[in-house]
């Protein structure tokens, strides 16, 4: 069974069949999906969804790109939301230079503050950084401690970035981008890693993989993932699709009983 590790079904490029696509996705081999927020309207939808669904859990927090949204008061809300109890993570949280929205320092001030909310409340972290390597991992090793666990999703950097980021204990999330005939950095990342230390992800509606690159995506791609990793590794998908099932639970669950 395929754990998806990160999708956003709250999005509107799903209000025409969110019901039957969920469904689908259950009976298609989805155990469990981690559906991510990114602003302060998502984390109401992202945790509706998983209050409607019981194989939907809940990550909150706010996006670089929003992070204009953050004050002491909204801050207040959002510590509020992480004892919900199908929350499960702090995200997605990070730097984003790409679009560059929002002031880098006031990016970076917001990071940090989100970094120990969820030291604070023992949950892990997903980490978006797009564009933003140098800062992004000087940020993660001055937050580094063993409480802070997390992955480091949709992973666009170097072998050398993940080397960093697997020292300090956390998992790389591998989407739809493997499959692409042009990622050869990501396939060399994917060589370099530990299967154990891999996780499965959409980031859906969008990053579709091949075959179904440029259309909407849904975990019930997921399997064509799997395949990439599986034929760089040299193992068959099957164990891919366990191995990352087992370490997202870690990463999520935490042993706690569900
Ligand atoms: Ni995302």
């Amino acid at each position: 069974m395929i754990f998806e590790s990160h999708a956003h079904y709250d999005d509107e490029a799903f209000d025409r069949d969110r019901e039957e696509l969920l469904e689908e996705c259950r009976n298609q081999g989805i155990e469990y999906i981690v559906n991510v927020s990114s602003s302060l309207k998502s984390v109401r939808t992202t945790l509706a969804l998983a209050e409607q669904h019981p194989f939907v859990y809940a990550a909150v927090g706010i996006h670089p790109d929003e992070v204009g949204e953050l004050n002491e008061e909204t801050f207040a809300w959002l510590e509020q939301q992480c004892g919900h109890p199908k929350a499960v993570a702090v995200g997605e949280i990070g730097l984003d230079y790409y679009w560059d929205k929002e002031n880098h320092e006031v990016q970076k001030y917001w990071f940090r503050r989100q970094l120990e909310l969820a030291e604070k409340c023992g949950l892990p972290v997903i980490i978006h950084s797009r564009e933003a390597c140098a800062d992004t991992l000087e940020e993660m090793k001055k937050a580094h401690s063993p409480e802070l666990r997390g992955v480091i999703h949709c992973f666009s950097y170097a072998p050398e970035t993940a080397g960093e980021y697997l020292e300090m204990g956390y998992y790389i999330g591998v989407g739809g981008v493997v499959t692409f005939k042009n990622a050869k950095k990501l396939k060399e990342v994917v060589k370099m890693l530990p299967l154990n230390r891999i996780l499965l992800e959409t980031d859906c509606p969008y990053l579709a993989p091949e075959p179904n690159r440029g259309k909407r995506n849904s975990s019930l791609n997921l399997p064509y993932v799997a395949a990439a990793i599986a034929e760089i590794k040299g193992v068959e998908t099957e164990e891919v699709i366990r191995v990352t099932n087992e370490n997202a639970r870690n990463l999520y669950f935490q042993g706690r009983e569900l």
